[in-house]
């Protein structure tokens, strides 16, 4: 089974009703798995037998749990950086063994996360203070994998906050930096310093930019900035000492690294017991992943739903719709995840992917998005298969009633893209609103829904800390599964250089030091424009 064949099979199912599959009564049960808690549905799209079993051998065939091995093994699966990547091992339970090149990483992932959480629970009860108190506002200053991961988690898991108020930086526009100082105070607010590299222009701007700020009020700006990052020598050349810096290897990716030191933020916000939890979800799921049989894998599977609605089917986009608001960051964290993993067009060994790269993902938390974009999903002409996910039950205590509301909501959506309302449904529908002739026909065709569009539903039962780590290690594996069948390398970035490297060389010239004369005649026009305001 390969690839290339996906069409064909789609081809086979393409004017098929979705809907129809439920002739068989097991079909939401077959086309259910559950683990630790988590319910994933894909009964809703329209695979079948043959085509699961087309998509679990070309899982098989690529070798996904041979490289899955590989990748927990400490194997540099990273070819291209020549890296192992290890993720997986800051999450990993104590006890376990994990070697790179001959040495064991464990040790140090658990030392390195013992001393994060001395000092979270140091800046937690007031041991660790600013020069004016005890810290009220932590700001973590990072971007990409070094902000979206502990953004989003901070945001999830707000019912569990019970530490200083957390922050985040990290567009380079001077607007994003001045708003948030703007309500601080320096006397009683550290910084964090986010950034693997130590080299991100973003980071390092804004975090000249805060240390200024706090130099105006505090006699040692330094003593209130910690660091998290695999360059220790920068760490130090910034001016913080090394009791506050929290290094890792390079062998964690930036869009992976939540689980170690850039989860600081979050481990400060909600303590670090609460953040073992995040981990222990995390763990339980690569147990899972490690462990599962690929048909009841669950990471395996929403791989494959994924592989088949974008290379069978076509579809070009996929939407997460999480019917939780504190998740209304996981789409932009997912967006980096999958995008910058499979966003690519050659294969690890440099040809050409006889396919498409990964897909593009979008998405905003359920109710809002129904009220801006699913205009498109219901009736645009393209399709676009949705990821619903959604609580058994919210945290709000005495409002069940809108958590019952927001929950009727979600399994509305699902089921009116796959129902869809026929044009006589419609036609009946103006008829008894006492329309006729051509009006009525006219106004009906405006009302048909097509239905027959796919989604998905993750269940979970209360977005706790677990859980949280249970999901977001649920997508990382996802990803990996994807790349894997896709022959592409999910860990590096090069994408991203090219911009970086333009940006840079384009500084000089809009600072006036530089004339734009070797520029392209579109980039010299727009900085004339620009300049001439
Ligand atoms: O520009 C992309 C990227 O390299 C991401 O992969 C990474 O998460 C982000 O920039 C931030 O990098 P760093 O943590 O080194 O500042």
């Amino acid at each position: 089974m390969d690839l290339t064949k996906l069409s064909a099979l789609a081809d086979r199912v393409k004017d098929r009703r979705i809907l129809s599959l439920f002739d068989d009564p097991e079909r939401a049960s077959r086309y259910a798995r559950s683990f630790d808690g988590l319910y994933f549905d894909f009964s809703k799209t329209n695979i079948d037998d043959e085509t699961l079993t087309a998509l679990l051998a070309l899982a098989d065939g690529a070798g996904v749990e041979a490289r899955r091995d590989a990748m927990f093994a400490g194997a540099r699966i990273n070819e291209t950086e020549d890296r192992a990547v290890l993720h997986t091992a800051l999450r990993a339970p104590e006890g376990t063994v994990i070697e790179v090149d001959g040495q064991d990483v464990i040790a140090e992932v658990i030392g390195t996360r013992n001393r994060m959480a001395g000092f979270a629970d140091a800046v937690r009860k007031g041991r660790f203070t600013g020069q004016g108190g005890v810290i009220t506002d932590v700001v973590n200053i990072g971007i990409g994998g070094s902000d979206l991961g502990p953004v989003m988690g901070v945001k999830a898991l707000r019912p569990y906050h019970d530490g200083p108020r957390v922050h985040f930086v990290s567009n380079v526009d001077g607007a994003h930096i001045t708003d948030l100082l703007a309500g601080l105070d320096a006397e009683t607010t550290l910084f964090i310093v986010a950034s693997k590299t130590f080299t991100t222009n973003e980071t390092m701007v804004n975090a000249v930019t805060a240390r200024d700020w706090m130099a105006k009020t505090v006699a040692d700006p330094g003593a209130q900035f910690a660091a998290l990052s695999t360059e220790e020598d920068k760490t130090s050349e910034f001016g913080i000492a090394s009791e506050r810096v929290f290094g890792f290897e390079d062998w964690v990716g930036g869009r992976y690294s939540m689980w170690g030191p850039i989860g600081l933020s979050l481990m400060i916000a909600i303590g670090p017991d609460r953040f073992d939890e995040f981990l222990s979800g995390g763990a339980a799921m690569d147990a899972h992943f490690r462990q599962a049989p690929l048909a009841d894998n669950l990471p395996v599977l929403l791989a494959l739903v994924g592989i088949w609605h974008h290379q069978g089917m076509g579809y070009a986009t996929r939407a997460v719709l999480p019917y939780e608001q504190r998740l209304e960051r996981l789409p932009a964290y997912l967006q980096q995840l999958e995008m910058e993993s499979n966003g690519k067009r050659v294969a690890m060994d440099g040809s050409d992917l006889p396919c498409k790269s990964g897909p593009i993902v979008w998405g905003e938390p359920g109710t809002n998005g129904q009220h801006a974009f699913y205009q498109l999903i219901h009736q645009g002409t393209d399709i676009v298969p949705c990821e619903f996910m959604v609580g058994a039950r919210g945290h709000e205590p005495g409002l069940d009633h809108q958590h019952r509301i927001l929950v009727s909501n979600c399994l509305a959506q699902s089921k009116a893209l796959m129902k869809g309302r026929t044009l006589e449904q419609a036609r009946q529908r103006m008829a008894d609103r006492g329309y006729e002739g051509a009006e009525l026909e006219r106004q009906a065709r405006h009302r048909v829904f097509p239905g027959n569009r796919p989604s998905t539903m993750l269940i979970y039962e209360c977005l706790t800390p677990y859980v949280l780590g249970q999901i977001v290690a649920l997508y990382e594996h996802r990803v990996f599964v994807e790349g894997v069948i896709l022959g592409i390398n999910s860990f590096d970035q090069w994408g991203v250089e090219l911009g970086k490297e333009l940006a840079l060389a384009l500084q000089p010239v809009l600072d006036g030091e530089k004339s734009a004369a070797d520029s392209d005649g579109s980039t010299r026009a727009l900085i004339d424009v620009i300049r001439s305001y």
